[in-house]
C-alpha cells in the first residue's frame, strides 16, 4: 500500500486531498503543526496524524524520521498575508518558509528514497497568483512565494528520474478559511487535480503546472 504525507491536512484543501487519497486506497498521514487539530482530522478518516510545522526545518526533520516510508508527498500547507509585498518583512519570511523552504526540506529528505525505490509522486500546491504569465499576483508575498515554489518544481523535476514525478497545481478559488465563503469551488473540487497528480501512472507528466487536470502556463 502506498503511503502519502499531506501537509496542512487538518483542514481545507489539504483535508480534502487526504480524504481523496485514502478513498483511492492510500495510507495517509495527516500533517499538521497542531497535533490535536491533526488528530481530530485523522479521526474523521481513520488515518494517522503527524506533527509537522512546515516553517521549522527541525520539526520537518523530526517528522520525517517518525513517518516511515513516504511514497507520495503533497506540499499543501500555505499562508496568505495582506497588503503590499515590501510592507511586511515578517509575512515575507513566513510565506517563504511555509511555501518554499518547507517544501524544499521535505523534498530534500524524501526524494532520495523515492529515487532508490523507483517510485515517487510529489505535488506542490501552488496558485495561479504564482504564475509569471498571470503577473505574479495576490497580496503581500503570496505570489512571490508561489512563483518560487513553481521554480522549485521545475528545477526539482529536472534533476530527478522520471519514476519520481514532481508537479505543481492551482486548485482554483476554493471555499476554505483562505479562500473565503464566496469562492467558486468546494474543497473536494479544489483537491481533484492534486489527487490526480499524486496518483499519476508511470507515463504521466513531470515538471508541469496544472489546473483542472489541464496544463497551464508558468
Ligand atoms: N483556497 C483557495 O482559494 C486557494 C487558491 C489557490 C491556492 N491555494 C493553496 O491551497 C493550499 C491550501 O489552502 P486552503 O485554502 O486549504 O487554506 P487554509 O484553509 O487556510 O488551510 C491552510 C493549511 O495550511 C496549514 N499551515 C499553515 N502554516 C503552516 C505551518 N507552518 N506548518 C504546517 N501547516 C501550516 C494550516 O494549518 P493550521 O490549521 O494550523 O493553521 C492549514 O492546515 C495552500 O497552499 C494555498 O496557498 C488555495
Amino acid at each position: 500500500m502506498r503511503r502519502a504525507l499531506v501537509t496542512g491536512a487538518n483542514r481545507g484543501i489539504g483535508f480534502a486531498i487526504a480524504k481523496g487519497l485514502q478513498d483511492r486506497g492510500l495510507e495517509v498521514l495527516i500533517g499538521a503543526r497542531n497535533l490535536e487539530a491533526g488528530k481530530q482530522a485523522a479521526t474523521k478518516l481513520n488515518a494517522t496524524a503527524l506533527k509537522i510545522d512546515i516553517a521549522d526545518p527541525r520539526s520537518i526533520a523530526d517528522a520525517v524520521q517518525n513517518a516511515g516510508q513516504i511514497d507520495v508527498l503533497v506540499n499543501n500547507a500555505g499562508v496568505l498575508g495582506s497588503g503590499r509585498v515590501l510592507d511586511d518583512p515578517e509575512d515575507f519570511a513566513d510565506s517563504m518558509a511555509v511555501m518554499v523552504h518547507g517544501p524544499y526540506w521535505l523534498m530534500h529528505h524524501l526524494a532520495p528514497r523515492m529515487v532508490s525505490q523507483g517510485y515517487g509522486r510529489i505535488v506542490n500546491v501552488s496558485s495561479g497568483w504564482g504564475a509569471f504569465s498571470d503577473g505574479v499576483a495576490g497580496p503581500a508575498a503570496y505570489g512571490v512565494a508561489k512563483a518560487a515554489l513553481n521554480a522549485l518544481t521545475v528545477a526539482t523535476a529536472r534533476t530527478l528520474p522520471g519514476t519520481v514525478k514532481v508537479n505543481a497545481m492551482c486548485p482554483g478559488w476554493v471555499r476554505t478559511r483562505m479562500g473565503g465563503t464566496a469562492a467558486t469551488k468546494s474543497p473536494e473540487e479544489g483537491a481533484d487535480t492534486a489527487i490526480w497528480l499524486a496518483t499519476l501512472c508511470d507515463d504521466g507528466p513531470t515538471g508541469k503546472f496544472f489546473r483542472d487536470r489541464k496544463p497551464i502556463d508558468w
